[in-house]
C-alpha cells in the first residue's frame, strides 16, 4: 500500500517534469547552443549586412554585445517590413534563432575606452 502510494507519487513527478519538459520546449526555451548559431548567423547571411560578431555598420544595426531578448529579436526577424528582408520559419527555423541570440549572447563586450591609452 505504501509503496503503491511511493510508486504513483513519482510517476505523478516524472509526469510532471516530463510536461514542464515539453511546455518549455514549445515555448521555445531560450537555451541555445552559440556554436550552431554563429554557423546559422554564416549561414543565412545575417553578417552581411551586421557585421560577422553582430557589431553592425551601414548596412545593418548592432547586435552584439548585449543583444535583445530572444523575444525581441524573434519578433523582429519574423515580421520585418523595412530594409531588412523578413526571414519565414521556412527559411530560419525557430531553433536556429534561438542558437543565434545565444550566439549573439556569447559575444564579448570591448574593452572600456577609458582603459586604452591612445584614447585618452
Ligand atoms: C540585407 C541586410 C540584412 C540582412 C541579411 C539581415 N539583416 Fe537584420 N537588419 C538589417 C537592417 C537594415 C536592420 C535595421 C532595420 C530597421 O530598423 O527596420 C536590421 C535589424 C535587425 C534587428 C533589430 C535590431 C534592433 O536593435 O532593433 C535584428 C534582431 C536583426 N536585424 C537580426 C538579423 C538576423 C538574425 C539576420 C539573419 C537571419 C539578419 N538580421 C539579416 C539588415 C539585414
Amino acid at each position: 500500500m505504501n509503496s503503491n502510494l511511493n510508486c504513483s507519487v513519482k510517476s505523478l513527478v516524472a509526469l510532471l517534469l516530463l510536461c514542464g519538459g515539453l511546455g518549455s520546449a514549445l515555448a521555445q526555451s531560450p537555451a541555445g547552443s552559440a556554436e550552431k548559431g554563429k554557423t546559422a548567423f554564416v549561414q543565412n547571411g545575417c553578417w552581411q549586412c551586421h557585421g560577422f560578431v553582430g557589431q553592425g555598420g551601414s548596412a545593418g544595426a548592432k547586435l552584439a554585445p548585449d543583444p535583445k531578448p530572444i523575444e525581441y529579436i524573434q519578433a523582429f526577424v519574423r515580421n520585418s517590413v523595412g530594409p531588412m528582408p523578413k526571414y519565414t520559419e521556412k527559411i530560419l527555423s525557430n531553433q536556429d534563432l534561438i542558437d543565434i541570440h545565444a550566439y549573439l549572447k556569447s559575444i564579448p563586450k570591448g574593452p572600456d575606452y577609458k582603459s586604452i591609452p591612445l584614447l585618452n
